[in-house]
């Protein structure tokens, strides 16, 4: 099987009047008084689109920050976006931060992109895809899965034999395989999480977004580190000289796990396969 992923595609409206209340109001100084929105860009959103298409994939999975501050405008060109990918091809998604801004945000996701909980599985070619939604809206933009969803989890695990995709927007480890660090801006249970994943022997991979430069690392495990892949930012814009460029990767899966893993970064013009193999380029 053939699992394109995709991840902070970021997509940036300026909010209306009445949308700059609570938490967005900074995220809008931050975005557009700030310069961040400078960091995105429609050229790499609409060639990562083309690109992921090219692929084939026979599932596409995103990780979520689809959008930069949860607008009303930003789920509509989002999902306009990724709408010739969700036509043609299977596609589940998690939120990100960025898309859980408001409470309404929430509802407006799942309208958008799919249906979303705390732990979903996606059966597809012989692996089970599960999917860990850990985002709510917080001013600290903290992530949490809780106990009722560590002990799905746990249960969702033990109740099946095939092998397991997990995916989660924030980090379980950081990219010198440390734990994932701040105290806000990432999964307050993220240990917790891994701890319930290390005890299943069928967890094959973790793939996961927010950190927007891509790495690969490991999560610990007796003589059996598990894969744990952040393509990095799909919406990024090209700045060469700032080594910065959107990325997205294709998994190959097969029965006994993680066969290989491709990775793509925009050259500016379109997607080509990273120089070196994934992640090798230090891009
Ligand atoms: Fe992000
Ligand atoms: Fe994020």
């Amino acid at each position: 099987m053939r699992v394109a992923h995709i991840t902070d595609v970021h997509v940036e409206r300026a909010p209306g009047v009445g949308e700059l209340f609570n938490k967005r109001l900074a995220g809008a100084v931050n975005l557009y008084l700030l310069g961040r929105h400078q960091h995105f860009s429609p050229a790499s959103q609409s060639a990562l689109v083309k690109a992921v298409a090219e692929v084939q994939p026979d599932l596409v999975l995103c990780t979520g920050d689809l959008t930069a501050t949860a607008t009303t405008a930003e789920f509509a060109a989002a999902a306009a976006l990724v709408a010739p990918l969700r036509s043609r091809f299977p596609w589940v998604a998690i939120p990100g931060n960025h898309d859980v801004y408001t409470d309404e945000s929430v509802g407006r996701f799942a309208r958008s992109f799919g249906p979303t909980a705390p732990v979903r599985v996606h059966a597809a070619g012989g692996w089970d895809v599960v999917l860990v939604d850990v985002c709510h809206p917080d001013w600290l933009s903290r992530g949490w899965l809780g106990d009722a969803g560590l002990a799905d989890l746990e249960a969702t695990l033990a109740g099946g034999t095939a092998p397991v995709l997990l995916a989660i927007h924030y980090p379980l480890r950081d990219r010198r395989g440390e734990r994932y660090g701040p105290s806000t801006r990432a999964c307050i249970d993220a240990e917790a999480i891994e701890a319930v994943l290390v005890r299943f022997p069928r967890v094959r991979l973790v793939v996961h977004g927010h950190e927007h430069h891509g790495y690969r690392t490991e999560l610990p495990r007796d003589g059996d580190p598990i894969a744990s892949i952040d393509p990095g930012a799909g919406g990024y814009a090209h700045l060469p000289e700032r080594k910065r460029t959107a990325h997205f990767c294709v998994y190959e899966l097969d029965g006994n796990g993680l066969s290989a893993v491709e990775r793509y970064a925009f050259d500016g013009e379109r997607f080509v396969p990273e120089v070196g193999g994934a992640f090798q380029s230090g891009g």
